[in-house]
C-alpha cells in the first residue's frame, strides 16, 4: 500500500517509439518570446510563427508507412486511401458471435450418432488451433506491428483489426462453450498437440521481433526484419495457416453439419480475407517506398519461409484428418496449399512457387461473397444493434 512518505514508484517513461521531432506538437508551447521593439518586429515574428505552424502541418508527401516523420495523430490528409477504405469496409462488416444460433450444433454434438469420431476430432483439433491463434494475432498487432507503422490510416485499420481478432477469439470460445467441450484440452492444444505447436513455434519468433521493446526500425537490417514479420503474419499466418481450418468447418456446414460454427467461420473468413489483403497492400507499399529492402537474398529467404509454412500446414491437415473425412483428405489440401501459396507469393511480387497448382475447393470463393442479410447457411437470429437506446433512468 502506498503512503505519502514513500517515493512514487518509477514507471518506464521512455516512449516505445521515439516521436519524430516534427510530429510532436508541444503541449505547452513554452518558447520564450523576445521583447518586441517595433511593429515591424511584431510582423516579422507573426510571419515566423505562421511559417513554423505551416512547417508543422502534415503534408501528404511527408507520410510514410514506416519511419515517417509526419504527425501520427493527424489522420488526414489521407495518403493511403486503400487503408482507410478497408477500415470502412471492416466496420460495415461488423458482427458478434452471440448473434448466431448454435442450437442445432449443440443438438448434433450431443447426439452420439450425430457426428463420426473423425468429424469430432476434426472439430476439436480445428478449434485447438484457432482458440489461441487469434490471440497471437491480436498481440502481434497491438504490442508489435502498430507502433512500427507511422501512417495513421494504417493504424486506424490495425485498431479495427485488433478488435476483430478479439471477436474471433470470442467466437471460438463461444463455440467451445456452446458445445460443452473440455476448455483445458482445447485451449492447451497449442502446447500439447504437436501439429498445432509447430505452427505456433514457427510464428512466435517473428512476433517476438516486433514486440521486443528494444526493436526499432530505421536501419535496412531492422526494416527488413519488420517486412519479414509482416509477410509471415499476412501471407503465411492469416493467408495460409488459417485455410485448412476454414475449409474443414465450412465443408461441415455444406453438409448441413455444425451450421452455427460454420456461419461463425464464414464471418471470420471474410474478416481474415480483409486482414490478409490489408497486410499485402501494406507490404507492397513498404516495398515501393523502400525498394532497397527487396534484395534477391531477402526474396530467397521469404520463399524458404513459404515452403516451411506449407509443410507445417500440410502436417496439420494430416493430423486433423488422418483417414479422410467429409469427402476431404490431406492430399487435396496439399494441392490447395500450393494454390494458395502461389497466390500469396504473386500478391507480394514473387513468382508462383508451384506453377499450375489448381484449387480443389472452388466453392471457398462463394464463402467470401457474404451479404450480411443473406447468410449461406441460415439467417441470423438477431440483428446487430448499432447503438442501444440510452435510458437516463
Ligand atoms: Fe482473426
Ligand atoms: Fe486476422
Amino acid at each position: 500500500m502506498l503512503s505519502w512518505d514513500e517515493p512514487t514508484p518509477v514507471t518506464n517513461l521512455k516512449p516505445a517509439v521515439p516521436m519524430p521531432a516534427k510530429a510532436a506538437p508541444s503541449v505547452q508551447g513554452g518558447t520564450s518570446v523576445p521583447a518586441l521593439k517595433s511593429a515591424n518586429d511584431a510582423a516579422r515574428l507573426h510571419s515566423g510563427t505562421q511559417m513554423a505552424r505551416d512547417e508543422r502541418r502534415v503534408r501528404v508527401e511527408d507520410k510514410r508507412i514506416i519511419n515517417g516523420s509526419a504527425d501520427v495523430n493527424q489522420l488526414v490528409p489521407f495518403k493511403y486511401k486503400w487503408a482507410w477504405e478497408k477500415y470502412l469496409a471492416g466496420c460495415a462488416n461488423h458482427w458478434m458471435p452471440q448473434e448466431i444460433n448454435m442450437e442445432r450444433d449443440i443438438a448434433l454434438w450431443k447426439n452420439p450418432a450425430g457426428l463420426s469420431e473423425d468429424e469430432r476430432r476434426l472439430v476439436k483439433r480445428n478449434l485447438g488451433f484457432f482458440v489461441t491463434a487469434d490471440s497471437l494475432a491480436a498481440n502481434n498487432i497491438v504490442l508489435g506491428t502498430y507502433r512500427h507503422i507511422s501512417a495513421p490510416e494504417c493504424r486506424q485499420f490495425l485498431l479495427r483489426q485488433a478488435f476483430e481478432e478479439a471477436i474471433h477469439t470470442h467466437a471460438y470460445q463461444y463455440i467451445v462453450e456452446s458445445l460443452g467441450l473440455d476448455e483445458g484440452e482445447v485451449f492447451n492444444a497449442y502446447h500439447e498437440v504437436t501439429s498445432i505447436r509447430e505452427k505456433d513455434e514457427f510464428l512466435i519468433p517473428f512476433i517476438d521481433t516486433l514486440t521486443n521493446p528494444d526493436f526499432v526500425t530505421g536501419t535496412p537490417e531492422n526494416d527488413q526484419k519488420l517486412l519479414r514479420s509482416l509477410i509471415v503474419f499476412a501471407c503465411l499466418m492469416e493467408g495460409l495457416f488459417f485455410y485448412v481450418g476454414f475449409v474443414q468447418i465450412l465443408a461441415l456446414g455444406r453438409q448441413n453439419k455444425m451450421i452455427g460454427a460454420a456461419e461463425q467461420y464464414q464471418y471470420i473468413l471474410r474478416d481474415e480475407s480483409m486482414h490478409c489483403n490489408f497486410g499485402i497492400d501494406l507490404i507492397n507499399t513498404i516495398k515501393l517506398e523502400n525498394p532497397h529492402l527487396w534484395t534477391p537474398a531477402f526474396r530467397e529467404e521469404i520463399v524458404t519461409l513459404f515452403h516451411k509454412a506449407i509443410e507445417l500446414e500440410y502436417r496439420y491437415a494430416e493430423d486433423t484428418m488422418p483417414r479422410g473425412v467429409l469427402g476431404l483428405n490431406a492430399s487435396m489440401f496439399k494441392e490447395y496449399l500450393r494454390f494458395i501459396a502461389n497466390r500469396r507469393a504473386q500478391q507480394i511480387g514473387l513468382d508462383p512457387l508451384f506453377p499450375g497448382a489448381e484449387n480443389p475447393f472452388p466453392w471457398m470463393s462463394e464463402m467470401l461473397d457474404l451479404k450480411k442479410e443473406q447468410n449461406f447457411f441460415e439467417r441470423r437470429v438477431t440483428e446487430y444493434q448499432t447503438g442501444g437506446a440510452l435510458n437516463w433512468d
